[in-house]
């Protein structure tokens, strides 16, 4: 018994050593520019229309994540169901999805600047979120320069659009949107009003590291 719990320990710490897709950049950036990506989110994953998210920095397994959420049966399920985004996954093979994720992973994100008017609003719910609502920090799982955190699954935000947030942060809310385990997000912003979400997508817009 003590054998085969020995083995089973070790067989399972193999299993939680190996690493995540392993992506070729060079490759990524190759279908990157052959499949269009590029047209929208910028040869370097930053895009120009704020309404298309940078991709540029973002963690791979979040990006690796949401194209294969996109791309399966189940967008409907997850609420993510952007039918430029759904329509270029389909046309994707497991090896593209690890490539451009390894691709954009490595790039630099461009980040912008928050609105003066909101930077205040903005940065408390970021760092200290609201007690009295039951706010937590968004620092808290983002991290303080918003870098996020891979291995828990917590995707990048520093220097995002602002416009991309506010718009995925109300999808959660109306739980329209529904890809974050244990209801995270959409709990989150089911206390916040939509003036607390226009200022904290404007602090994101303007935090980097
Ligand atoms: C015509 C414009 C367009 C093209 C082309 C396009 N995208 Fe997108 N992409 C979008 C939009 C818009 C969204 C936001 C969808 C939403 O609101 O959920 C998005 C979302 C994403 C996301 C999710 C980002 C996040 O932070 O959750 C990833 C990853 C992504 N695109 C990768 C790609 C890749 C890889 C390609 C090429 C194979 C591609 N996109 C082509 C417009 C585009
Ligand atoms: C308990 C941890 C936790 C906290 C606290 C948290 N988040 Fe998140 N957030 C997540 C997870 C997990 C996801 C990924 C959901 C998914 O996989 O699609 C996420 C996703 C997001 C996204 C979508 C990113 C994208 O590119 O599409 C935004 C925007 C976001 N969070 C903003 C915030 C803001 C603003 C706050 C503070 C008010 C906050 N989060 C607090 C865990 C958290």
């Amino acid at each position: 018994m003590r054998h085969f719990i020995t083995i089973l320990v070790c067989a399972v710490s193999l299993f939680l050593s190996l690493p995540a897709v392993a992506g070729n950049a060079e490759a990524g950036k190759k279908t990157a520019l052959g499949k269009g990506c590029a047209g929208c989110h910028g040869v370097d994953g930053n895009s120009i229309n704020p309404q298309w998210p940078k991709l540029a920095g973002q963690n791979a397994h979040y990006l690796a994540k949401s194209l294969k959420i996109f791309r399966g049966n189940d967008s409907e399920t997850y609420g993510r169901i952007d039918p430029i985004m759904v329509g270029i996954a389909k046309m994707l093979s497991d090896e593209d999805i690890a490539n451009l994720a390894a691709y954009f992973a490595t790039q630099k994100m461009q980040t912008g600047e928050a609105d003066p008017e909101l930077v205040t609003l903005g940065y408390n719910i970021y760092r200290g979120g609201d007690k009295a609502k039951s706010i937590p920090s968004c620092m808290g799982c983002h991290g303080p320069t918003g870098a996020g955190n891979p291995a828990s699954g917590y995707p990048a935000l520093a220097g995002q659009w602002a416009a991309y947030t506010e718009a995925q942060l109300l999808h959660f809310k109306s739980e329209e949107r529904r890809t974050d385990r244990n209801q995270m997000m959409r709990d989150i912003t089911s206390k916040m009003n939509r003036e607390e979400i226009k200022a904290v997508a404007s602090y994101i817009q303007g935090l980097y590291d």
